[in-house]
């Protein structure tokens, strides 16, 4: 068959390592393969290029996406805040058109919730598609991980273990702001990783006075500096995340919240703490996949072969208690999975009297 591959969505370390073991497992089957670059826009623009056994010699071990992506691009069907929405029934049929013009009889998608989202729609067309679970943020139901996750806590415990120093030395309060959009994975990884004293999670709205009573209550310990770990998706009570709409662009984005947080605590307790914030950004989709998001990865791209092999169209792979399975995409898709009171991690946090929140 000749198979189409594509990479939509934020980037996500161990992308390459799935497009490289699509490819040198699906030869095996005498497939063919292209790739479509900027992900969606490439299917409409016919913008590919061919992919063999050459091109994707020495990537496996690359961050990003050879074949480039773009977030929210025509054939988004998310928001920057998660929201659904349905892809122009046009969009979709040019979509269709041009894969069948040019051959295609398979798409393996690699993307998130709203990369995920469009292939359903297209699949609801009749176009053949099976999904990869991409993202940093961990946040995709009915899969116990996606590849760049753990490498993306590492980054974060790297920068953290770095910050520790600099909060000791200087007596200060420091406000470290991760991604994870609406769900806290990252930054209740990193921070009981990384001893934070403070996790801050979009699932666990926080107060105010309780992150100025715990930092009074280091400080009566002897404790004269704190780490705070804020998912830039936290928000306090009765209040909503902080979003930020730029001119000319459709799209919201998430405005951070730590500079908004020293300003509060400033206000609260004016005087009391020295206090900087870092927002770590980007960094954290960035450079080499670790070791286990490159099996994952590679795994990943093994199992959507087989998937192909066995017809599984509208199916997307999944890692389910360390085996890797396939399930309909509509699993995937529309359901986050969110950090709860249960989840091992937020336990151990609480026990060893990290303020959470709530
Ligand atoms: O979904 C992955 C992610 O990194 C989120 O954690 C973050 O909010 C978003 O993408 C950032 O998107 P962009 O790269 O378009 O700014």
């Amino acid at each position: 068959m000749k198979i189409g591959i594509l990479s939509a969505g934020g980037d996500a370390q161990g992308t390459n390592a799935v497009i490289a073991s699509i490819v040198k497992y699906g030869l095996k089957f005498d497939h063919t393969f292209i790739g479509f670059l900027r992900g969606w826009e490439g299917v409409l623009d016919k913008d590919y290029i061919e992919l063999d056994r050459e091109k994707v010699r020495g990537i496996s071990h690359l961050g990003g996406t050879i074949l480039h992506t773009v977030n929210h691009g025509r054939f988004s069907a998310k928001d920057h805040a998660g929201g659904s929405r349905v892809i122009a029934f046009e969009i979709l049929q040019e979509a269709k058109n041009n894969l069948e013009e040019l051959g295609i009889d398979v798409v393996i998608v690699i993307g998130g919730d709203g990369t995920l989202s469009g292939a359903y729609q297209l699949a609801q067309l009749g176009v053949n598609v099976v999904g990869v679970p991409k993202t940093i943020d961990n946040d995709l139901a009915n899969t116990d991980a996606t590849f760049g996750f753990h490498t993306a806590v590492d980054i974060v415990l790297e920068a953290l273990d770095r910050l520790h120093t600099s909060a000791y030395s200087h007596n200060r309060v420091l406000f470290v702001e991760t991604m994870g959009r609406n769900a806290g994975w990252i930054a209740l990884h990193a921070g009981l990783a990384g001893g934070a004293h403070i996790i801050l999670l979009p699932e666990f709205p926080f107060e105010h006075s309780k992150i100025i009573q715990k930092l009074r209550e280091r400080k009566e310990m002897g404790a004269q500096f704190s780490i705070v770990v804020v998912a830039e998706g936290a928000h306090a009570k009765n209040e909503s995340v902080s979003m930020v709409q730029y001119a000319g662009n459709s799209e919201k984005r998430m405005r951070g919240i730590s500079e908004d947080l020293i300003e509060e605590v400033e206000k609260l307790a004016p005087g009391e703490f020295e206090m900087r914030n870092v927002v770590l950004g980007h960094i954290q989709r960035g450079g080499a996949p670790n070791a286990y998001d490159r099996i994952l990865s590679k795994s990943f791209g093994v199992a959507a072969i087989d998937a192909v092999q066995q017809k599984k169209f509208a199916y997307a792979v999944s890692l389910k208690n360390n085996q890797i399975i396939t399930i309909p995409m509509s699993e995937l898709i529309d359901k986050q999975k969110s950090v709860t009171p249960d989840s091992l991690a937020y336990q151990t946090a609480q026990k060893i009297g990290i303020y959470l929140g709530e």
